[in-house]
């Protein structure tokens, strides 16, 4: 198959001083504007989780949406979004996360997941962790189980994954 000879890292472009100087930015877009590559990343997430009983992934908007949304019709499981605020039109539950500068809030609809569901919950980086530790605590606050947490890439210098523990942490590519 296609996907045999690919390296989804390949497919990565390194963007110098993006958003301010001295960042070395991760562009995902290479990946996203070819399909063998785009298809292959979602199957190596598929097949690392295929036997894991995943009904639901969730994901933060923005581009957590891009891979949560096919990898959950991949799975045959539903898609749940976590949003910015004021986004979502039914009741909420919400969770304050650190941004470098200020806070900022990620909401889930109440009704979206519980008790017994099983989720996956996806993002394209893993960077501090802020984000997807505040994903986590969304998912557990509704009782529902969080099989794990998976990403496209991981900034490993950055110790994203620590602020993750317990839950199970599976990462594509490694920086
Ligand atoms: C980016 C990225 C992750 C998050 C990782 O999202 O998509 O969600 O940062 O950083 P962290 O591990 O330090 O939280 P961003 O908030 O820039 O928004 P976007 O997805 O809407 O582009
Ligand atoms: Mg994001």
């Amino acid at each position: 198959s296609a996907s045999a000879s690919i390296d989804v890292r390949d497919w990565i472009r390194d963007i110098p001083d993006f958003p301010k100087p001295g960042v070395l930015f991760k562009d995902i877009t290479p990946l996203l504007s070819n399909p063998d590559a785009f298809r292959t990343s979602i199957d190596q997430l598929e097949e690392q989780f295929r036997d894991r009983g995943v009904d639901v992934i969730a994901a933060a908007e923005a581009r957590g949406f891009i891979f949560g949304a096919p990898l959950a019709v991949r799975m045959n499981a539903g898609f749940v979004p976590i949003r910015k605020p004021g986004k979502l039109p039914y009741a909420t539950i919400a969770q304050e996360y650190a941004l470098e500068y200020g806070n900022d809030r990620l909401e889930i609809h109440s009704d979206a997941l519980a008790p017994g569901r099983r989720v996956l919950l996806i993002d394209d980086v893993l960077a501090t962790g802020g984000t997807m530790r505040a994903c986590c605590d969304l998912v557990n606050s509704t009782g529902a189980e969080l099989i794990a947490c998976a990403f496209i890439i991981e900034l490993s210098f950055l110790g994203g994954r620590a602020k993750l523990e317990p839950s199970e942490v599976f990462s594509l590519i490694t920086y």
